[in-house]
């Protein structure tokens, strides 16, 4: 598979370099005027109770491994520096979030979910099956068609399903994060038939770094760990009357696939692509979702 970049799109990227601040702060941008926080009502005893929670747990961690003042002082600069950077999307959707989607998928039956991640924009343009999503003329990659079928938990095909698809291009940039690529780039809203049937043509995607030259690269660099997740195409489905999954598909062989740094891989989301058989070029995979009815549970 070749991953590297034509020149005109390398000598986009070098103009642009040093970006990665900027494509935290529009993480930050977007979640703010995203209408998620128009409607957050968390009880006084939720707050009370999960805040005290961690900050215990925080006090547990000085007591237990002897923080200096040396290193609080760190930690404040740091903390400080995440917020001038616009990076708390990026540290909590990498470091937090797959926690909070085990808690909250625990009860639902059907196709596994993982983490959002913090490059999902809603409203990707609407094609009907089957669709090309949005890629340059030159578009550089191993074309990928990915199909596949909804049915509820009793096997019955789902009416009116979506595919919201979203993932890096084959340098690992994702379009409306990183300057430079057209808005929709590798985005899109595909509409199932009446049979519950999908078919999406793609490009495969690139292993993808998380933005070093912020305060999350520093904390990576500081610690010595490194800032990679394994490639993978972003999934939002969702069907009336049924309970959305958000998730990401993963290759085999990705080097990442065992120490993702954002700890989002789980097997059931493993894709293995094979060459077509139709005599169209690139690859070939189908994978089946099984979406669970409102109220349904385990
Ligand atoms: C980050 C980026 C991703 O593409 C993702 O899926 C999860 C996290 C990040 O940069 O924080
Ligand atoms: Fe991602």
């Amino acid at each position: 598979m070749d991953i590297t970049m034509t020149e005109t799109q390398a000598e986009t990227r070098k103009e642009d370099e040093g970006t990665a601040v900027e494509a935290g702060s529009k993480a930050t941008e977007r979640f703010n005027a995203s209408g998620k926080l128009s409607h957050l009502d968390v009880p006084k005893e939720r707050v009370s109770l999960l805040a005290g929670a961690l900050i215990k747990a925080a006090n547990d961690i000085v007591e237990e491994h002897q923080v200096t003042y040396e290193e609080y002082n760190a930690l404040k600069a740091w903390l400080i520096k995440v917020g001038t950077d616009g990076e708390w999307p990026l540290f909590l959707d990498v470091w937090l979030e797959h926690s909070v989607e085990d808690v909250n998928s625990q009860d639902r039956p059907g196709t596994v979910g993982t983490i959002e991640g913090p490059y999902y924009v809603p409203g990707s343009p609407v094609l009907q099956t089957p669709a090309t999503v949005e890629m340059r003329a030159d578009e550089e990659g191993t074309p990928l068609r990915f199909s596949g079928r909804f049915t509820d938990t009793d096997g019955n095909p789902i009416q009116n399903a979506q595919v919201e698809i979203w993932h890096a291009d084959s340098a690992g940039f994702y379009s409306q994060y990183a300057p430079g690529l057209p808005d929709w780039l590798l985005r899109g809203t595909i509409k199932a038939d009446d049979d519950g049937r999908f078919e999406i043509n793609t490009m495969r995607p690139a292993p993808y770094q998380i933005p070093m030259d912020g305060a999350c690269g520093q904390l990576i660099d500081a610690a010595g760990w490194h800032a990679w997740r394994p490639a993978h195409i972003h999934i939002k489905v969702s069907a009336p009357g049924f309970q959305p999954v958000t998730q990401q598909l993963y290759f085999p062989g990705d080097p990442h696939n065992a120490d993702d740094i954002a700890s989002a891989v789980k097997p059931e989301l493993m894709l293995d692509p094979k060459p077509r058989t139709d005599g169209g070029s690139g690859e070939e995979v189908v994978y089946d979702y099984v979406l669970a009815k409102e109220g349904q549970h385990k």
